[in-house]
């Protein structure tokens, strides 16, 4: 009997789910704390994810055989070093690992130790000396908060006046807790995520994918956790593909080893085609998302298998459909501002394309509202175009009044 634990509640949790329990290997899934969609495929377990000490004692009263960790926030407390020390096997990377991702000054400095191309930086915890720094600056500047931020940590400054007010905040009345800014030139170009699973110096890829951080159509508005994705980048091409592998994750993973911060799980390069190359905008420790709905509806060979194989030293199979996979993302109204839930959705029964639970939860027999982001709706198509009005033609069949949505994923690069 062969179980697996997953940890996290999001749709990237709901897309690991359905894939691990689509694999012959494996006889039972459980989530916690899951969410209705993940239900199909999963026992949810009403534990949350910073509950690390009660994870491990589910997994040990369970026996799992395997976990695997959604969000960041369970890495950063520490969860994979617990299980490890109680014996249970789990896929992720150690708090000292996930550094790469909660302190975005040890990232920086790594990238630099080590050649591995990013934006200019300067780290600061005095505000008159960040200011001198901003002042001799061109504009835009990039100003971010050293620490888990929810995606609200990053600050692009158009005016000299706007960056002051900003280092102000964050380093005098230290809004977001402890006080360090790093400060880095604006980067210009078009964003790739690409996450590869890494077992310390053993790096294998998965596909690049695009993201949508802004919450309007035509990227404006706030940042939000991504309102869309796609894969089969028509701006990346092989040799771009080959510079990321193995100038940016491989140069990142060996560095780490020599760091004595071995990596163990998803690493996910926040990555840019600028006119002088591809460089890092930000490293995460774990899957993305919404990357991870479009990317692993693509995967068609097994999940476990590979993770197992990974964990095991051994090369794994990754086989991912070449057609272009594109996935919308439905808020509820107000995010990422303040918002409601509880609201009722109705969601038919498709017979192609892939419904991902975001944000969702079982009131008796219907499914609720219970976040920020909702649903995610995707589907594939023989070419960019058509998985587009693929993913389109699901999202009319859902009743969206109370949800909202981009109408442009996609689109620019039709
Ligand atoms: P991060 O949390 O570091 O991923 O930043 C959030 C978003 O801010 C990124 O996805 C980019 O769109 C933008 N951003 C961050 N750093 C830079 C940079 N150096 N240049 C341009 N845009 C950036
Ligand atoms: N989609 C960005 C992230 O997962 O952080």
């Amino acid at each position: 009997m062969v179980k697996v634990l997953i940890v996290g509640s999001g749709g990237r949790c709901d897309a690991i789910a359905a894939k691990i329990k689509e694999s012959e290997l494996v006889d039972l899934v459980f989530c916690a704390p899951g969410n209705a969609g993940i239900a199909r495929h999963a026992i949810n377990v009403p534990i949350a994810v910073e509950e690390i000490d009660k994870l491990a004692e589910f997994a040990l009263k369970e026996k799992i055989d395997l976990t695997i960790v959604g969000p960041e926030v369970s890495l950063s407390l520490g969860i994979v070093d617990k299980f490890n020390s109680l014996g249970l096997k789990i896929f992720g990377p150690t708090k000292a690992a996930t550094t790469i991702e909660s302190s975005k000054s040890y990232a920086k400095e790594l990238m630099k130790k080590y050649n591995v191309p990013t934006a200019d930086y300067e780290v600061f915890t005095n505000y008159e000396e960040a200011i001198k720094y901003v002042e001799k600056k061109k504009m835009p500047i990039v100003l971010k908060y050293d620490g888990l931020a929810a995606g609200k940590g990053v600050i692009i400054a158009k005016t000299y006046e706007e960056a002051k007010t900003n280092l102000y905040d964050m380093l005098i009345d230290k809004e977001f807790g402890e006080a360090k800014v790093v400060i880095e030139d604006f980067l210009e170009g078009e964003e790739f995520s690409y996450m590869c699973f890494v077992k310390n110096d053993k790096v294998y890829k998965m596909i690049p994918a695009r993201d949508y951080k802004r919450i309007y159509d035509g990227d404006l508005g706030p940042n939000t956790g991504g309102m869309g994705a796609f894969t089969n980048l028509p701006f990346i091409t092989k040799e771009d593909e080959d510079f990321a592998y193995n100038e940016i994750m491989v140069k990142t993973s060996k560095a780490l080893v020599k760091e004595n911060r071995p990596f163990m799980g998803v690493l996910y390069g926040g990555l840019i085609k600028t006119s002088t190359g591809i460089k890092v905008i930000e490293f995460n420790a774990r899957f993305g998302d919404p990357e991870t709905e479009v990317v692993l509806s693509c995967l068609t060979s097994d999940l476990y298998k590979a993770i197992i194989d990974i964990m095991a030293d051994k090369e794994p199979e990754l086989i991912f459909d070449k057609r272009p996979t594109l996935g919308v993302v439905l808020t509820s109204i107000g995010y990422p501002g303040k918002y409601e839930k509880g609201k009722k959705i109705f969601i038919p029964a498709f017979e192609e394309g892939f419904i991902y639970h975001m944000g969702t939860k079982l009131n008796g027999n219907e499914i609720v509202t219970n976040g920020g982001r909702v649903l995610m709706v995707v589907a594939n198509g023989y070419t960019l175009e058509e998985a587009r009005i693929n993913a389109y033609e699901m999202v009319k069949q859902i009743d969206t009044k109370n949800l909202y949505y981009r109408k442009d994923i996609g689109l620019k690069f039709i």
